[in-house]
């Protein structure tokens, strides 16, 4: 129906179709965040969607959008990606990445990338300047070498907050696993332009205590990160491990595709879905190829901001919140707290 009123207004209008909102939307990860920390996700998500939406106002390029709404996530201590990124049993950063582009149909996904700042630039160039889809740390970390990425002196991405987390994770192991993936902080954004190009990416630390060498499922295509123009655009987090198997982001947005169903009730059900059947949590956000919004989450928690007008921006971390951030209003004041 949607589709039919779409398609209708644009052949009486007899103009070029500008029925989609340019937005952006980011997470800042699933699972159980700390109140205390709320403040820090508001504010990074929300700064993420104003650079992003600012870009794509500036440019029109929703690739650009993504690429400059996750790199700021990524220098935030607050989320885990790049500077912040959680740590491995051995101690150390396993960064994995990915962004797809809906408009070509073209993907860059890296996995266990080390000491670089921007996993989803990587990504992005994998896509651009190589024929494959995928690469894997020695293959990512010539590329990044051989495209001038600067290389960090070892351990400068490990945060104490990262190192008191694997200590936390350390202590616990023995009494339960499954409780311990955290606050989570996968970052993923979505962008779609007035003419209804979408692209999604995502980038994460992973898991804090993850056996080195583990893949969740940011960089896994349809699964973690996924995007086309027919379609729409999402970026998951939670448990990698039951999101790669439920093939979540693809299920979602084929069923907005198959079926009448708005991609929001699609993607609540989906991770309702996943919960029952593995009882284990995630969420997603992203746009269908109308540019409606999908925001849902079976974990407790999930950061998200989102912008789709010059002004406002919308947030939230908790089941139902809906904040309001006023640009101009909030240029001088806190609006956080
Ligand atoms: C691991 O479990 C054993 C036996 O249940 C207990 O004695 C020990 O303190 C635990 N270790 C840690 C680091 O919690
Ligand atoms: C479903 O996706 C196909 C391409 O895979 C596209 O041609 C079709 O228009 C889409 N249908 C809807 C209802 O969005």
């Amino acid at each position: 129906m949607k589709q039919l009123i779409f398609i209708q207004s644009c052949f009486i209008l007899f103009i070029a179709c500008q029925a989609i909102d340019p937005t952006v939307i980011c997470h800042g990860g699933a699972g159980s965040v700390d109140p205390s920390r709320y403040v820090g996700k508001f504010k990074g998500t929300v700064l993420a969607v104003q650079l992003g939406y600012q870009k794509l106002k500036e440019s029109g390029n929703a690739l650009d959008a993504v690429e400059i709404a996750i790199k700021s996530m990524e220098v935030d201590e607050n989320f885990n990606a790049g500077y912040g990124a959680v740590l491995t049993s051995d101690g150390e950063v396993e960064m994995d990445a990915c962004i797809m582009d809906g408009s070509n149909m073209k993907v860059g996904a890296i996995t266990g990338m080390q000491d670089i700042f921007h996993p989803i630039t990587l990504a992005r160039r994998v896509m651009e300047k190589t024929k494959y889809n995928f690469l894997g740390p020695k293959g990512a970390m010539d590329l990044a070498k051989k495209e001038g990425f600067e290389f960090l002196p070892k351990g400068t991405l490990a945060t104490q907050r990262a190192k008191d987390s694997l200590e936390r994770w350390r202590q616990a192991q023995n009494v339960s696993l499954g409780e311990m993936v955290g606050e989570g902080g996968t970052v993923g954004c979505v962008a779609i332009d007035a003419n209804g190009n979408v692209v999604a990416g995502t980038s994460t630390g992973g898991l804090t205590g993850k056996m080195p060498g583990r893949i969740g499922d940011t960089p896994i295509v349809g699964a973690g990160t996924y995007a086309d123009n027919y379609m729409g655009g999402l970026s998951a987090t939670g448990t990698g491990e039951v999101i790669m198997k439920s093939v979540l982001i693809y299920d979602i947005l084929k069923r907005v595709n198959l079926t009448e169903i708005t991609i929001q009730k699609a993607a609540q059900d989906a991770c309702d879905e996943m919960l029952e059947r593995y009882e284990d949590d995630g969420g997603v956000i992203g746009v269908d190829r109308y540019g409606n919004t999908a925001i849902a989450f079976s974990s407790e928690q999930m950061s998200w901001a989102y912008q789709n007008k010059d002004n406002e921006i919308h947030y939230g971390i908790n089941k139902g919140d809906d904040f309001l951030y006023n640009i101009a209003e909030c240029k001088n004041k806190n609006c956080f707290v």
